[in-house]
């Protein structure tokens, strides 16, 4: 099969990477380095909508991946779709259950689907009020959410009123520009994260192994949020977690994507906290494939993704057709001086020869003159299996230590909490 892939970070290489595994013919736009070694790549950006739909036509490819959210918010998979490209991706009316928090907790509260408690403001003293509202009766903080895309910056968890008023001021005044103008504003639920994301052809769930991210720069959960520094997959969670979330949380978002009449044909991907009566709370929806959570579970996928993807875009998802690894995957991501503030660009990387069973997926990487650079803030993803976390641990940080990027970051605890 022909696949174009649409993306140039870690989960795109991954994904790539995967598909790969059962021979299939590859194309990427815009890719990166690491893809260009298993796929032919296209210098088409992932916002030119026209000129990826181009492309797919020109090439005549049997299925498109799309990676991003901002294209499928932008409705690149509608305009593949109208011109009869099978394309893995929800169209513009399903990425509002990430284009849209106001949208989206709408969408969870009509189809009861258990998420925190909830206001929509619009202005100031929308904003105050519903801070007061969260706040007063047992003081604490609470959520403050900018309605749009904002770069994954949109969300702050604040510790008190004051904080979250002064963040949904900020926000209002037009910090992330449009996508500011709406808020979400939510109580605070304490827990444990898990990351579960399914495959769905709009009817049928194929639901992934749980993965557990480490969004914040530092050890031990400190310093300001990133996109995500690092993964396990399985995640901590039991069983009977993971079988709730689907009873509870998948399950009724398809039922409820039916009854909206939206044709959802792609990955729903949940970001849920888990209380400590180890109950599921859904915090929010995003509709594509995450990164760092994709590249352990490609590690640990087996079976023809191509197939599966494809069946998911013609509306007939292949269910049981995959499966997973036993063992363990741990991604490390290894950051740029300076992420996720002001990452520094341009210092040359070295890569040595891995052993197998360890990937180095590329990220925020180019070539320059021949040597391989940084271009991003997260550079590489060094994902390693292992038989157990500690063995996927050891293989991917004596990896994450030998490779060469000045003033690299990387947490050395990704994995170290089970
Ligand atoms: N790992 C967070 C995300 O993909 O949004």
């Amino acid at each position: 099969m022909k696949i174009l892939v649409i993306g140039s970070g870690g989960r795109e290489h991954a994904l790539v990477w995967q598909l790969a595994k059962s021979g299939h013919t590859l194309h990427a736009a815009p890719g990166n380095p690491g893809i260009q070694a298993l796929a032919v790549c296209h210098a088409v950006a992932v916002d030119a909508i026209e000129g990826l739909v181009r492309l797919a036509l020109e090439l005549a490819v049997d299925l498109v991946v799309v990676g991003p959210e901002a294209p499928l918010v932008a409705g690149l998979a509608d305009k593949l779709r109208a011109v009869n490209i099978a394309t893995f991706g929800t169209g513009a009316a399903g990425a509002q259950l990430e284009g849209s928090k106001a949208f989206s907790k709408q969408f969870f509260a009509r189809h009861q689907i258990p998420t925190a408690k909830f206001f929509i403001a619009t202005s100031v003293a929308e904003a105050d009020a519903a801070i007061e509202a969260l706040t007063r009766p047992q003081g604490g903080g609470c959520v403050v959410k900018a309605d749009g895309l904002a770069a994954g910056k949109g969300v702050v968890v604040a510790a008190d009123a004051a904080e979250a008023k002064a963040a949904a001021r900020e926000m209002l005044d037009g910090r992330f520009g449009a996508a500011g103008a709406t808020l979400v504003i939510e109580q605070k639920i304490t827990g444990r994260e898990v990351s579960v994301l399914a495959l769905t052809d709009g009817k049928r769930l194929e639901v992934l192994p749980p993965v557990e991210d480490h969004k914040t720069i530092f050890d031990g959960d400190r310093g300001p949020n990133t996109g995500g520094m690092g993964t396990v997959s399985p995640a901590w969670t039991s069983d009977a977690v993971l079988a709730r979330v689907t009873r509870e949380i998948l399950e009724p978002t398809v039922r409820g994507l039916v009854a909206d009449g939206i044709d959802y044909r792609g990955v729903l991907y949940a970001g849920v906290m888990v209380d400590a009566q180890g109950t599921p709370w859904l915090l929010e929806y995003n509709c594509r494939f995450g990164d760092p959570e994709t590249q352990p579970i490609m590690a640990r996928t087996l079976g023809d993704l191509g197939e599966v993807l494809l069946s998911a875009a013609r509306g007939e998802l292949l269910h049981g057709a995959l499966a997973w690894d036993a063992r363990v995957a741990v991604c490390v991501v290894i950051a740029a001086a300076g992420y996720p503030a002001t990452p520094r660009t341009g210092d040359a990387i070295g890569i040595p020869t891995v052993p197998a069973d360890v990937e180095v997926f590329h990220a925020g990487t180019k070539t320059e003159g021949g040597v391989l650079v940084s271009a991003g803030g997260r550079v590489l993803g060094v994902t390693a299996l292992g038989i157990s976390v500690t063995q996927a641990r050891e293989r991917a940080y004596a990896v994450v230590d030998a490779i060469e990027l000045a003033g690299k970051q990387a947490r050395r605890d990704i994995g170290a909490r089970r």
